[in-house]
């Protein structure tokens, strides 16, 4: 049984392996998951899975201490590949302040920190600093390695950064920020046959994790997912298997209530629903990713590796109406970046140093190409009391395809 229960902490033979306290970490937490399905009957829905593999405390993906983040990590995020990302939303960000009176910033999930440090400082050089940058974060670790970061590289600011283990107990006027959190959100998967939608839990079978379909009785699970899928329903021929996230409600709800003025920008890999559940899209969104391959098998490597699934972003509109904030606009990252003013920020910081600047434009071409993050990246703007339009949906806002 230990050693089925060590081959679950490895992945293709040409990965490289984790090493040894990332192996025995894996083990406990496969225990810890393993224990869980059996106290429930033999199976635990995706989605609590999911919760256990990425955020256990201690043994989850984002509650150890991996590296995670950039070429030496597992996946490279937006503001890992260029400061250019978060220059250009910090124009964003001055732009809510000047409309709205706020001067605040919530980040939520704040991976290395790098986007706070690159945010802060070309808000400095706008004169337009926040009052405070508050980071809700809720791993230990990178909490850690956020201070560590924003210490070396904008320690005049430090003071105005509070870490933050669940969402301020008072309203704030400002932004809210979350660059790829969506996607990590816990997700149930489900399966369709004969237009039947049933829910794909995760059991323990022969020593391995492996999927079981069973019936769903939950009526708001039931009726959540025939609306979602009403278009897809009756036009599939074979099994078709899909994700939906029913956490997204609640947590906008959550953001919503302590927004009182400004907006929320959610950054994150999707499509409008009717992209989603297309009838071809048959077998979901899941993404892994482990030492920069990605992959679709969520049962190995468990705890070492990052599970996602792509955003309904039709649902986030939907659960932001519900709650009462508007949607002002939904854009693909190239058309929001070049928008808030890339070309004035690539202008501003070219000099003199011509492999600088090459770097630049090659880092804008990764932010914005279509063939790289520029289409499948998405930007939401969710917003409470902002009358007017704002800059980074100017061009390119694709609201209608929702
Ligand atoms: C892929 S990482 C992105 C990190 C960083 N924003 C970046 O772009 O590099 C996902 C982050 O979302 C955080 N997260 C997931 N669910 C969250 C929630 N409900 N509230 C706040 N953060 C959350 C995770 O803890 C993790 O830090």
């Amino acid at each position: 049984m230990d050693n089925q229960i060590f081959n679950q902490t490895v992945g293709h033979p040409d990965w490289p392996e984790p090493d040894e306290a990332a192996k025995a970490h894996s083990q406990e937490l496969v225990k810890l998951i393993t224990s869980n399905i059996q106290n429930n009957n033999g199976s635990i829905g995706f989605d609590r899975y999911m919760g256990m593999a990425l955020y256990e405390p201690g043994l989850g993906y984002y509650s150890a201490g991996a590296g995670k983040f950039g070429p030496l990590g597992d996946f490279t995020t937006a503001p890992e590949i260029s400061p250019l990302f978060s220059w250009c939303l910090a124009r964003q960000c001055l732009e809510v302040f000047e409309i709205t009176g706020g001067d605040r910033i919530l980040e939520l999930g704040a991976g290395s920190g790098i986007m706070a440090c690159d945010l802060l400082s070309e808000l400095m050089r706008l004169n337009a600093l926040p009052s405070e940058y508050l980071i809700l974060e809720t791993s230990a670790d990178l909490k850690q390695r956020q201070y560590q970061l924003l210490k070396e590289r904008q320690p005049d600011v430090l003071d105005r950064v509070k870490w933050l283990d669940t969402l301020p107990s008072e309203r704030i006027d400002g932004v809210v920020l979350a660059n790829e959190v969506l996607d990590a959100i816990p997700v149930h998967k489900i399966t369709i046959t004969e237009n039947k939608i049933s829910e794909l839990r995760v059991t323990f079978k022969d020593d391995s994790f492996s999927w079981l379909k069973a019936d769903i009785s939950d009526e708001k699970f039931i009726s959540l997912a025939a609306n979602r899928l009403d278009d897809v329903l009756g036009s599939i021929n074979d099994v078709y298997e899909t994700e939906i996230n029913l956490m997204i409600g609640p947590f906008l709800r959550s953001i919503s209530e302590i927004l009182a003025t400004g907006a929320a920008f959610f950054i994150d890999y999707g499509y409008s629903r009717n992209e989603y559940y297309h009838p071809q899209r048959t077998t979901g969104t899941l993404v892994c990713h482990y030492r920069h391959r990605s992959h679709d098998n969520p049962f190995i490597l468990v705890g070492c590796q990052d599970i996602t699934a792509f955003v309904d972003f039709t649902t986030v509109a939907e659960s932001a109406h519900e709650v009462g904030m508007e949607v002002h606009g939904y854009s693909p990252q190239a058309a929001f970046l070049m928008s808030c003013g890339m070309e004035d920020v690539m202008n501003t910081y070219r000099n003199e140093d011509q492999i600088w600047n090459l770097k630049l434009s090659q880092q804008a071409g990764q932010l914005m190409l279509p063939g790289e993050m520029g289409e499948k990246f998405k930007v939401m703007g969710l917003t409470r009391n902002v009358p007017t339009s704002l800059k980074g949906f100017s061009t390119g806002n694709s609201i209608h395809k929702l």
